[in-house]
């Protein structure tokens, strides 16, 4: 099988589909809470409570409305929460207040690293769309704050080994193995706390021809070869 490198992959016109749903909102039935099964702007609320600076990141936050939302609110509650949304596209809304709690950032996660830790990252729908996923989970997982929150909607049937087979109940176990949570009924990846994640597998490329996933968008199939770690 022919696999797509990372940057022949981001100028994929999966990628750049205008159909994906770029506009959601915080909460609401297009919004981030339905997505993760929390309030992202309540988790930062209750991590300010105890008068420490509290950050979050968004990975493929496309408008970056819901991030927007949030400032805004953060904003005229005077909490001390630093927000900062990343995107290869770079289509953000218009954002005209305080720019010191907000920074939208037109970036490819294949190479964006940040220069701080967060208590909160989210990747709502957005890995469905990056090549090597299992590198992106890894690496944010080892930005969190030591009791950071990250979570990321992944469907394992986009993660495959050499042969095109999924790697399903496998991958589950060894996300597990790496301290990382995988709910299959939500359908996301998750991890408590900051650490380095070591997966036994080497990303080999991407196929932009996977076709729809559970989202009905299509998506992209991601390669792996298996270490033997
Ligand atoms: C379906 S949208 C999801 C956006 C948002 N999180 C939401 O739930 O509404 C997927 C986004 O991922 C972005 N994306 C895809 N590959 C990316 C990459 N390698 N680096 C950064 N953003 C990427 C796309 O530009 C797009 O805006």
């Amino acid at each position: 099988m022919n696999l797509l490198a990372d940057d022949e992959l981001e100028r994929s016109a999966v990628v750049a589909n205008c159909r994906m749903n770029r506009e959601r909102e915080l909460v609401g039935s297009n919004g981030y809470e339905k997505e993760v099964g929390f309030n992202p702007l309540e988790f930062l609320r209750q991590r300010t409570a105890s008068g420490r600076g509290t950050a979050w990141l968004d990975l493929c936050c496309s408008s970056g409305k819901a991030l927007i939302q949030t400032a805004e609110v953060i904003l005229a509650e005077g909490l001390q929460v630093a927000i900062v949304g990343v995107d290869l596209l770079g289509m953000f809304h218009r954002y005209d207040h305080d720019p010191m709690n907000l920074r939208l950032i037109e970036a490819s996660l294949r190479t964006w690293r940040p220069d701080r830790s967060f208590d909160l990252i989210a990747c709502v729908h957005g890995l469905h769309y990056v090549g090597d996923k299992l590198g992106l989970i890894a690496r944010a997982a080892s930005w969190l704050t030591g009791d950071g929150l990250f979570v990321a909607s992944l469907d394992l049937h986009n993660v495959k080994i050499a042969d095109g087979k999924p790697l399903g109940r496998r991958i589950a176990a060894d996300l597990r193995r790496g301290g990382l949570e995988y709910d299959r009924r939500r359908r996301l990846v998750s991890c408590r706390g900051g650490r380095a994640v070591d997966l036994p597998y080497r990303y080999l490329g991407a196929d932009d021809r996977a076709g729809p996933n559970y989202t009905g968008q299509p998506a992209v199939d991601s390669y792996y070869a298996m270490t033997g770690k």
